[in-house]
């Protein structure tokens, strides 16, 4: 009888009117199944079953749950109990592009789009939690995993992430924001210890978390794998507990990354709730009960029955885990899968988030021409395997050479390869036999290139990175800032030939661009997912007018950037043999470092070029300001094409008793603009735009005295400023 009580309770209660973080019913709900449980069920909800799913509890009528990653698309089904593919013929999904394309997007409204729209994917697939997004900042080009994180810029991050969590939850489906924190590097990464001061901690690395928790309003957090003050994350009370819990009043569950629990003390302890991904357990031989092997299964059971841990401990993880658990029973939507609106979604963040780098004047492309010549391996490698966790089965996946193909109905499409990377693809879920590899010696691979491109049209060069290991993936840093496979040489040779080409580059990392001056066009294009190649094309056409800006500096050497010893990166041993990195760059990174040495980047954060141009008028600052200030511009389209800019509004304090970077970003705001049209862009500034994180006191400060803001076209391309100031 109590049986049947329960099952409907949780039905009726949850399917209606609690829609909010934490409703009442959901509370209600929570206490009552706990002072249910017994202990062995408790043990139960709180580590995995299997690769992807902790166990429900079915006596009470409370469900499983489920994660996938994320952060791109619902990643196809694994088997039980591993990795490999379930080989199930009805999870392929849209492959969204990368977050760093939707950062670079800088518009809020896509990233609720692309929210809503994933979020939906991951209903169909009855999963509970999306294991994204990814908001560790970009502190060095190297990092392997930056392509699934949104630049080097907190507010930025922490901007783009709020939308995509409301969205993605607004379809019962939790988010799981990760790497919390510090995880900014592959290497060594399930044992470097981050050294870091407090001020680069509150100020750079931990916003865009604290935004997609406390604006945002995500249901779970994943810890992540590195260590923090010689600790792993995922046992650090000062990270979970007083941090997340303590200051941000987080109410949701930490998820552990998938083996980053180390310890039974330490994961009851530290303020992890769901264990998953251990390794220690047997999993891989499959054993009946290896799950129990895990640090928060039979181990903690014994330790609470033998009165070493408290159950009270235990007791706060099952609220957690069932409060996320019962959040995504809510709602009777059933999302959906793979429709033309997602594959539309897909092609606009793609083409929105693109960022024009360079143009003397080949594009737009023209599309009444009789031959154009694709070159590079990326026109015709799929792009939405490889990377690692974020590796997907697209149902579909336009190539760049495909999408260029469609935009030139009427043209010859010359495909040349004009060098050849890595035939294999990583992560590779449905492509079978896929074979990249070509028989013909280098030099005829560029020699027929050369050939190819003589009476083109128009020349388009496809190249970058590829997702394979070492080249923006998961688990490995990159080696090497230059782009691989020669491609220097090639992308030189070809432009001798032909200085008007257009070097499209597909990477999730800024790359070194030694040809800069010898090529017509470059076009920054990201890893775009199912619709990749139509998004290209409508932006080297013109269909669509390119308006994205770079999320992250491009260097012209890594080593005008900040992160320059071996201390700072990779890291070193220390005497106990423990991989130890230290922020010695402290609060200087991405755009903060470059001005503060005044060093000329390649191409600088905020940058993107239009195929129109706009002017900033009528900077408006009040004088004064107290408990907030709005900031208005007047931003006119002055070229013959309809456009959008991307506004941005940087803050400078020109009295500061501490070092402050020479501007940091506070505002944006992105207007889409007919010719001739003009508009008044509107910020708001409340202090904590003013405010730097004083590491004494444990505390922001805004000082009263003489601020600066600065509104232009990127951080390097300032159209007006004002100052104003600061009274107590
Ligand atoms: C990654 C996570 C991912 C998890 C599950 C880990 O290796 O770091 O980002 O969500 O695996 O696939």
């Amino acid at each position: 009888m109590k049986k049947v009580f329960f099952v409907l309770f949780l039905c009726l209660p949850l399917c209606k009117g609690c829609t909010d973080n934490g409703g009442k019913a959901i509370e209600a709900k929570v206490s009552e199944t706990v002072s249910q449980m017994t202990l062995d069920e408790k043990i139960g909800v709180v580590h995995a079953q299997s690769k992807f799913s902790s166990r429900g509890v079915p006596r009470l009528g409370v469900p499983e749950l489920w994660c996938d990653d994320g952060p791109h698309g619902v990643r196809p089904e694994t088997l039980w109990d591993s990795w490999a593919a379930a080989g199930w013929t009805n999870d392929s999904c849209t492959a969204y592009p990368s977050l760093t394309c939707l950062a670079a997007s800088w518009d809020r409204d896509l990233a609720l789009l692309y929210g809503r729209s994933v979020g939906e994917e991951a209903r169909y697939r009855k999963k509970n939690v999306l294991l994204g997004p990814g908001v560790n900042i970009c502190r060095t080009p190297l990092c392997g995993r930056n392509f699934e994180y949104m630049g080097e810029d907190p507010y930025l991050a922490g901007e783009m992430a709020v939308p995509y969590v409301k969205g993605v939850q607004s379809n019962n489906v939790a988010t799981c924001v990760k790497h919390f924190a510090l995880n900014n590097q592959e290497f060594m990464r399930s044992s470097i210890n981050v050294n870091i001061s407090d001020r680069a901690l509150y100020e750079i690395y931990l916003p865009a978390f604290k935004a997609a928790v406390m604006d945002g309003g995500a249901w779970s957090v994943m810890s992540s794998y590195n260590k923090y003050q010689n600790e792993w994350v995922s046992h650090q009370p000062r990270l979970l507990k007083d941090i997340l819990k303590g200051e941000w009043g987080f109410d949701g569950a930490v998820i552990s990354d998938w083996g980053a629990v180390h310890s039974t003390e330490g994961a009851a302890w530290g303020g992890l709730d769901l264990e998953f991904g251990t390794h220690t357990n047997g999993v891989d031989i499959n054993t009946a009960n290896a799950y129990d092997a895990y640090y928060l299964a039979d181990a903690y059971k014994q330790k609470i029955l033998a009165g070493e841990l408290p159950e009270s401990e235990l007791d706060d993880k099952v609220s957690r885990a069932l409060r996320l658990n019962f959040r995504t029973l809510q709602g009777d939507n059933c999302g959906s899968m793979c429709s033309p609106g997602h594959f539309a979604d897909c092609r606009k963040i793609g083409s929105e988030g693109i960022v024009l780098l360079k143009n003397s004047g080949v594009l737009p492309m023209k599309t009444e021409v009789g031959k154009v010549v694709v070159l590079g391996e990326n026109a015709i490698r799929p792009m939405v395997v490889g990377g690692s966790s974020s590796s997907l089965k697209a149902q579909h996946e336009i190539s760049p050479l495909q999408g260029l193909r469609e935009a030139f109905p009427e043209a010859e499409v010359v495909y040349e390869r004009a060098y050849v990377g890595e035939p294999k693809l990583t992560g590779n879920y449905n492509y079978g036999l896929y074979d990249l590899s070509d028989p013909r010696p280098a030099d005829v691979i560029l020699a027929d290139a050369l050939a190819a491109v003589q009476d083109a049209d128009y020349v388009v060069f496809v190249g970058g990175l590829n997702k394979n290991k070492e080249q923006d993936c998961e688990g490995k840093d990159r080696l090497a800032y230059e782009l691989p496979y020669g491609q220097n040489e090639v992308i030189e040779a070809i432009a001798a030939a032909r200085p008007d080409m257009i070097y499209v580059n597909i990477s999730g990392s800024p790359v070194a661009m030694p040809f800069v001056d010898k090529v017509g066009a470059i076009v920054q294009a990201w890893y775009l997912g199912s619709e990749a190649g139509r998004a290209i094309a409508d932006v080297l056409t013109g269909a669509v007018n390119p308006s994205g800006k770079l999320p992250f500096t491009f260097p012209v050497a890594l080593s005008d950037g900040p992160v320059k010893t071996e201390r700072q990166y990779p890291g070193i041993q220390d005497e106990e043999g423990n991989w130890q990195v230290y922020y010695d760059e402290d609060i200087w990174v991405g755009y903060r470092w470059y001005d503060h040495v005044a060093v000329e980047p390649l191409f600088p954060f905020g940058y993107g070029l239009s195929y129109t141009s706009f002017e900033y008028s009528d900077l408006r600052v009040p004088g004064t300001f107290s408990d907030g200030m709005k900031v208005r511009v007047r931003v006119r389209n002055t070229g013959d094409v309809a456009g959008a800019e991307v506004v941005q509004l940087y803050v400078t304090d020109e009295e500061a008793s501490v070092d402050r970077p020479v501007k940091e970003l506070k505002g944006f705001g992105k207007v889409y603009l007919e010719p001739g049209e003009s508009r008044e862009v509107e910020f708001r500034l409340n202090r904590s735009a003013l405010s730097y994180f004083d590491e004494s006191a444990h505390e922001w400060v805004a000082e009263p005295g003489a601020f600066k803001v600065l509104v232009g076209s990127s951080s390097r391309d300032i159209r007006a400023e004002a100052g104003f100031r600061l009274v107590r």
